[in-house]
């Protein structure tokens, strides 16, 4: 395995790939496993939507952990009791609209100002033909719109855009209704739709790519359900992409998909004249499967290109970034056949035009496009985002070049779609918490081949060795999910312990030995296993005999049993040496009930966190995606505070608070708020030498 060069990061999932996996996953026949889901404001919504149409999806992990989706079958959803908000997100929107009219189920769609003003008739106007029924409660085209039940027969459609909205919700819509589907499309839009449809068993065709045609045979099809690690979204890697062009070092993103329909940006990166990389190339061998790869993007000098043709739909929402990268190039750039960007979240032509032009970029706004001239002094001012997340992410890269001083007006709009992107910005411009790649961690599985972010850059040996983090706490006061989030804001590994319990948890069921002899045998059975700890690109992968098996550690049969497993004294001990071999070299934050007492008693800084029971129960019944959660908090409360008390009273590891840790009473604070709070205690612990 390539060992992974200069500073590292980690984008969030994919969106696009995201929505899709939780509405196809809805409607599977069956349980689906899903990873790197997209934790941003618009998969919320759309997990929201789909909460309220009964299927329980469970709160969208922020570490980008595993979720079950149980999904209710092809017709199973059912009429939400009230509008459906689909926030600032148009493919929430659009695609529910074929979804609803396909199951001929009665709704009220709405939205953010910005999403009431995009045009939703491009989805509707054919879905109508085909004997679609929907009222415009305000304007034509624009939400809040309701569909009404009606029978659809063939739905059949020449796109006069490339958009893969239109294109999905009328697959959705034919899916839901089991009518044929076919669409023509001037050029093949992002296909995940496709692809992730043929990975649930559904036969879709495709021919061509200028114009593009899809097809889907009418049929009472059953999905099956889905298994699905979401790679990042390229869309939110270009940001970085553009920074490491134009900035002063090189950068690694990991994991970012590169589904051909999707990469239009590396090739105009390529054009102007930008190194980047492919590494670690992973072509998914089943049909629905999604490239995905590692990008290494390396400073150098960038030319202005023509950008537009049947490129556009391949790169159409990283236009804004490219425009940033023209402006600091030399020559012009020109930007056509764009039109689309007028009706994005903003209306993205305009409001480049507008910003570039405010911070005195020479730039022409055209019917579908923009001309822009580049240049290299600096740039200073305000800008405005248009309340739009990648615009505000646009110039944000911009003002991070050395020299640029340019001030972003609203910067929680970026939550949409790059939740921690500020931290990640000010991570690489700021070398005070900038992080570096470095080696393996774990326990030394034979083939180990992950990478560990351990911040043992320049930087960081003027600081000295980055320190060991561990996270103590009572069950539900949200320690895992805490510490997955700090270990991704600082760059280090997320050393989860329950993980490691979970795991032997789980050998101990594969194995033919009873359960009531697991005390005094166990440890025998465990002795024939390799248990090993990776650094993967998700954080800390736990394997069993070589096989990832993070996705099975929370099964029901597992949590039942783990907390009795964890209470073993061999357990312990067996666990001990490979939780310190990981944290060995620092840069970890580790999770659990005795990390600062007994596994690493010497770790730099300690945190033990607390919360009301009330608010404990609370987030726990969040947590396992429960939608009334009033009416079982107090049973909750009670049955977390028995287990206060035994895990207080036993004898082997009983949690303590460890006396030289920081305790912090979560109860009231925001999960971004008692992040920043350890991140405080961690710098400051950091900067003073550990
Ligand atoms: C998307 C399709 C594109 C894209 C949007 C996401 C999708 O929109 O701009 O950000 O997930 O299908 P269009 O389908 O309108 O081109």
């Amino acid at each position: 395995m390539t060992r992974l060069p200069e500073d590292m990061i980690r984008v969030p999932g994919d969106k696009s790939i995201s929505h899709r996996a939780l509405l196809l996953s809805a409607l599977a026949s069956g349980r689906s496993r899903l990873a790197g889901l997209l934790p941003g404001e618009d998969c919320r919504s759309t997990a929201a939507a789909l909460r309220a149409m009964g299927c329980a999806i469970p709160a969208l992990p922020d570490d980008g952990g595993w979720i079950q989706v149980d999904g209710v079958g092809r017709t199973g959803l059912v009429a939400p009791r009230g509008p459906l908000d689909c926030g600032n997100s148009g493919t929430t929107a659009r695609l529910l609209l074929g979804l609803l009219s396909g199951l001929s189920l009665p709704a009220t769609l709405t939205g953010d100002a910005s999403l009431r003003s995009r045009p939703m008739a491009r989805v509707t106007d054919p879905l109508s033909r085909a004997g679609g029924r929907f009222e415009w409660e305000e304007e034509p085209d624009r939400l809040p719109v309701t569909v009404h039940p009606g029978a659809l027969t063939e739905i059949e459609h020449r796109s006069k855009v490339a958009s893969a909205q239109v294109k999905s919700a009328l697959l959705l819509a034919g899916l839901g209704a089991g009518v044929p589907v076919s669409v023509e499309e001037p050029v093949s839009s992002r296909d995940h739709s496709e692809r992730m449809l043929r990975r649930m068993g559904i036969p879709i065709q495709s021919r061509g790519v200028a114009p593009h045609h899809v097809h889907l045979d009418g049929g009472e099809f059953q999905l099956h359900p889905l298994e699905l690690r979401v790679p990042g979204d390229i869309s939110s890697a270009a940001f970085f992409l553009v920074l490491g062009a134009l900035g002063q070092r090189a950068l690694t993103l990991e994991n970012v998909g590169l589904n051909p329909t999707r990469t239009g940006a590396l090739a105009v990166l390529r054009r102007m004249g930008a190194q980047v990389e492919i590494h670690n190339a992973r072509e998914m061998d089943d049909p629905g499967g999604e490239p995905a790869g590692d990008l290494l993007v390396a400073p150098g000098r960038l030319e202005g290109v023509e950008i537009g043709g049947d490129e556009i739909p391949s790169l159409i929402d990283e236009i804004p970034i490219l425009a940033v990268a023209a402006s600091r190039a030399r020559g012009t750039t020109v930007i056509r056949d764009a039109q689309e960007l007028r009706v994005k979240e903003s209306d993205r032509i305009h409001a480049l035009a507008r910003n570039f032009q405010s911070i005195g970029v020479s730039t022409e706004e055209r019917p579908d496009g923009l001309v822009i001239q580049g240049g290299s002094g600096p740039l200073e001012g305000q800008v405005s985002s248009f309340g739009d997340h990648r615009i505000a992410m646009a110039f944000a890269i911009l003002g991070a070049l050395p020299g640029n001083r340019i001030q972003v007006d609203d910067r929680r709009i970026v939550e949409v779609s790059f939740p921690g992107f500020w931290e990640r910005l000010s991570a690489l411009s700021d070398a005070g918490t900038h992080f570096s790649s470095g080696g393996l961690a774990g326990s030394g599985t034979p083939g180990g081949n992950g990478e560990a972010r351990r911040g043992t850059g320049e930087e960081d040996a003027d600081r000295g060795r980055p320190p060991v983090v561990t996270l103590d706490g009572p069950a539900g006061s949200g320690k895992s999910t805490t510490a997955g989030e700090v270990a991704r804001r600082l760059g280090f590994l997320h050393l989860d312990s329950g993980a490691l319990y979970r795991a032997v948890t789980l050998v101990l069921l594969d194995s033919e030995l009873p359960r009531q002899d697991w005390a005094e045998h166990g440890a025998e059975v465990l002795e024939k296993v390799s248990l090993g700890l990776e650094a993967g690109s998700q954080g800390l992968e736990v394997q069993i005999e070589g096989r990832p098996v993070s996705h099975e550690l929370r099964s029901p049969d597992v949590t039942a049993q783990v907390a009795s497993v964890a209470a073993l004294p061999w357990v312990r001990e067996r666990l001990l040496a490979p939780l310190r071999e990981a944290a060995r070299d620092g840069g970890v934050v580790a999770d659990g009930r005795d990390m600062g007492t007994v596994v690493l008693p010497d770790a730099e800084v300690k945190v033990y966190l607390t919360a009301s029971l009330e608010e404990r129960a609370r987030r726990r019944l969040l947590q396992e995606g429960r939608e009334e959660v009033e009416p079982e908090i107090e049973s909750t409360a009670q049955e977390l505070a028995r287990r206060d008390r035994a895990d207080r009273e036993r004898e082997v590891a009983p949690l303590r608070k460890p006396a030289d840790a920081l305790v912090l009473d979560t109860t009231g604070l925001g999960f971004q708020e008692q992040v920043n709070a350890i991140l405080k205690l961690v710098h400051q612990r950091w900067k003073g030498g550990g």
